[in-house]
């Protein structure tokens, strides 16, 4: 079990060649925490194929085997991702002995305290500087509406303890925040609680949790209302039974390389096996509106989701408007999408974008003070940025603060492939909570980022 990173590594990308090859980046994280809590659920063994082995998934793995999981890693003579989970049932979980530590991990906490809500346990959260600022009452105000007791400290915030209720009721809630984390932590507590527990959203989220939890046999339905809002519903205390999963690589770390080669004239990229549930894939409908030659090839579906290779070739972009109702599908996008915005001839401008400031850093502040500091024409609203692109690589040469956040510090290594000047970022070490080994393979397709 590695631990939160630790040690500060600043790393300086500069501008190089074209970016060529074929790779896959690692496993969907969102998908990655799923298999574990419902393997966690499950009766009976469910084997995982190409699991993110990341910090916040193993910060899952860790908490499930707490709670009295069996998480068997892969052996020495066995594929890298290949993970095993044996379960104890829905309603099987055990009070943990000691402290749950999330990391730097948002979705692991939000989930796993609507997975113990409906518990009769108690269980301690906590988690690094990052996580323990981030607001926990989105989903502790409707658990508490299920029964479930919580003490922590201001808003809701880690360290907190969570107070499992032996009397589950299930109830019907609209998400006031359109949040794929705070839907399924109602649905997750909603498998230990008899009857029909009910999440309405208005921007529908990801649904990785619904289509999973139809995969090890939950019943589950959607409901479409009016204005383009869902209903989404599980009946509680089924019997989920233990499944294999296929992790497609995930489309918010190919994202990273996909832009990169966007931005270099002459690229061309082959990014294997990438998730493409059209939940996720706002950015690419948003790149290729700003020109980019990108395009989904063989697409199929694995275990439920649907994936495609990812095609893409350097290509000239102009600043487009993004509209809000684009943001769920696209949440953690923002960021790398502002760097292509920077690269873009014309302003982009991005709307609805609240969420970015509660993210693992205030991510409208950090991108917005990193590009000035890049050179780059930037106006930030409460919930807005617009970037004006000139066509031409922005100037870099700044160090950028990077705030514990991985997606901060791999959007504006980006930009370093680009820049006229390199681009350096303070830390690093935190690339490793969703993307072990960005530098390397970056590197292997043609970037130039090295420690400093
Ligand atoms: C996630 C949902 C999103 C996203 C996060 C992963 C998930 O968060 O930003 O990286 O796996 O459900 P919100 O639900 O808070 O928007």
């Amino acid at each position: 079990m590695s631990s939160s990173p630790s040690s500060a590594r600043s790393l300086r990308s500069s501008a190089g060649g074209a970016l060529s090859g074929t790779v896959r980046v690692p496993g969907d994280k969102s998908i990655s925490h799923r298999a574990l809590m419902l393997g966690a659920l499950a009766i009976g063994e469910t084997e995982i194929e190409g699991l993110l082995e990341g910090d916040d998934v193993r910060h899952t793995a860790a908490a499930m085997e707490a709670l009295g999981a069996t998480v068997v890693r892969p052996g020495a003579d066995e594929p890298a991702g290949r993970w095993r989970v044996r379960g104890v049932g829905v309603g099987g979980l055990a009070e943990p002995a000691s402290v749950l530590d999330m990391g730097n991990s948002g979705t692991a906490a939000r989930l796993l305290i609507g997975v113990v809500a409906c518990h009769p346990i108690t269980c301690f959260f906590t988690g690094d500087a990052s996580l323990n600022k981030r607001p926990m009452a989105r989903v502790t105000a409707p658990l508490e509406r299920m029964g479930a007791t919580f003490v922590g400290r201001t808003g809701g915030r880690l360290p907190l303890a969570v107070i499992g209720t032996d009397h589950p009721v299930p109830i019907e809630y609209r998400l006031p925040v359109a949040s794929a984390q705070v839907k399924s932590a109602i649905l997750l507590a909603g498998l230990n609680t008899p009857g029909i527990t009910t999440v309405i959203e208005t921007h529908p989220t990801r649904d990785h949790s619904e289509l999973m939890l139809r995969h090890f046999g939950a019943t589950l339905t959607t409901q479409a209302l009016a204005g383009g809002a869902l209903a989404v519903s599980v009946t509680g205390q089924p019997e989920l039974i233990g499944r294999p999963v296929v992790v497609p690589a995930d489309p918010s770390s190919a994202a990273f390389p996909a832009v990169a080669a966007l931005l270099r004239p002459g690229s061309d990229l082959l990014l294997t096996a990438v998730g493409v549930n059209p939940r996720r894939t706002g950015l690419y409908q948003t790149l290729r509106e700003m020109g980019a030659d990108l395009t989904f090839v063989n697409e199929r579906t694995e275990a439920g989701e649907p994936v495609a290779d990812l095609r893409v070739r350097g290509s000239a972009l102009r600043g487009v408007d993004v509209p809000p109702e684009r943001a769920p599908s696209m949440i953690d996008e923002y960021p790398v999408l502002a760097m292509a915005a920077a690269c873009a001839q014309g302003t982009t401008r991005m709307f609805g974008l609240a969420e970015l400031r509660v993210k693992e850093s205030d991510r409208l502040a950090m991108v917005a003070d990193g590009l000035k500091a890049c050179g780059v024409s930037v106006e930030a609203g409460p919930e807005t940025l617009f970037v004006r692109g000139t066509g031409k690589p922005p100037r870099g040469g700044a160090l950028i603060a990077t705030a514990m956040d991985h997606r901060i510090a791999m959007s504006f290594l980006v930009l370093g492939t680009v820049s006229v000047e390199p681009v350096t970022v303070d830390d690093g070490a935190f690339i490793d909570t969703s993307f072990p080994g960005f530098v390397e393979l970056m590197n292997r397709l043609g970037a130039r980022i090295e420690g400093v």
